[in-house]
């Protein structure tokens, strides 16, 4: 028999910016009762293009705001959703919490090994993430035989914090980084094509669009906001008594900007966007 929580779970999840909105949104559809505060630390955005040491200290002190709220209850998880901040930061956040911390990268990994047939994984993602080697790590963790291929996108960020997300500014920048890379063979040869920032989802219907008029066929993509989502099922289970969980959101700056954009990646509503400083 699954253990009941007594009060209904509060996860904290956080990204650089709005990105960070598309894992809140496939968890609050999959898990409606739980509590989610998310953090888009916009004053500090892009963290694709710092350096590691930088990445770790601003992940620290976003999930150090996240989690501290004098009175209530311990948050049950901490979502790490953002790619960069992954790559970076799970150890140093995993060193710090008792309670379970999930990054987007192991999900996504694990994703792409189920999904690949040809055994050649592409991956997009920041300059960070990609300099990191987190995903080839992970990959080759669960099959040795994979062939990973990555791609520094950053240009994608601004175009999804922008909402252009079915644009042809968008679609041209998609091009552009896409064609040379699929041009070279091992690549050609993906199948499964990891979206490793949070904020690329958004431009799943370009992607394989572009994809396909350039080699001919189409990729799975690896949304690792699901992957994610499964994992946060297996960790809370569901209250007795169905409920509708809260979504909290906060920023760093341009709160207004935030609820605007945002409301293109998740239904925000009427509701407020909560200004921070860490
Ligand atoms: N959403 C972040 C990620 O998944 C990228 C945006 C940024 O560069 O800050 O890596």
């Amino acid at each position: 028999m699954i253990a009941r929580p007594s009060s209904p779970a509060r996860i904290a999840v956080f990204d650089s910016g709005v990105g960070g909105l598309t894992v809140v949104g496939a968890v609050h559809a999959a898990l409606p009762w739980l509590d989610i505060r998310f953090l888009g630390d916009t004053a500090r955005l892009p963290y694709g293009t710092k350096s590691a040491s930088t990445v770790v200290r601003y992940a620290m002190q976003a999930s150090a705001a996240l989690v501290q709220s004098e009175g209530e209850e311990p948050v049950s998880a901490l979502v790490v959703a953002c790619n960069t901040a992954s790559a970076c930061a799970l150890p140093a956040l995993r060193e710090t919490y008792p309670f379970p911390v999930l990054g987007v990268i192991e999900p996504g990994a694990q994703a792409a090994v189920a999904a690949t047939r040809s055994g050649h994984i592409g991956v997009i993602g920041t300059e960070r993430t990609v300099a990191s080697g987190a995903y080839t790590e992970a990959i080759a963790d669960l099959d040795p035989s994979a062939r990973v291929h990555s791609l520094a996108t950053p240009l994608l960020v601004s175009l999804a914090e922008e909402g252009w997300f079915d644009h042809p500014a968008t679609e041209a920048a998609v091009r552009a980084y896409l064609q040379p890379w699929l041009a070279i063979p091992a690549v050609r040869d993906i199948d499964t094509l990891v979206l490793g920032c949070t904020h690329y989802p958004v431009f799943k219907a370009i992607l394989h669009r572009v994809i396909a008029e350039i080699t001919g066929h189409d990729v799975v993509l690896v949304d690792s906001a699901q992957a994610v989502t499964r994992r946060l099922r297996e960790l809370l289970p569901a209250p007795a008594e169905p409920r509708t969980g809260r979504v909290e959101l906060l920023a760093t700056d341009a709160v207004d900007r935030f609820a605007r954009v945002g409301g293109l990646f998740f239904p925000i509503g009427d509701a407020s966007v909560q200004l921070i400083d860490l």
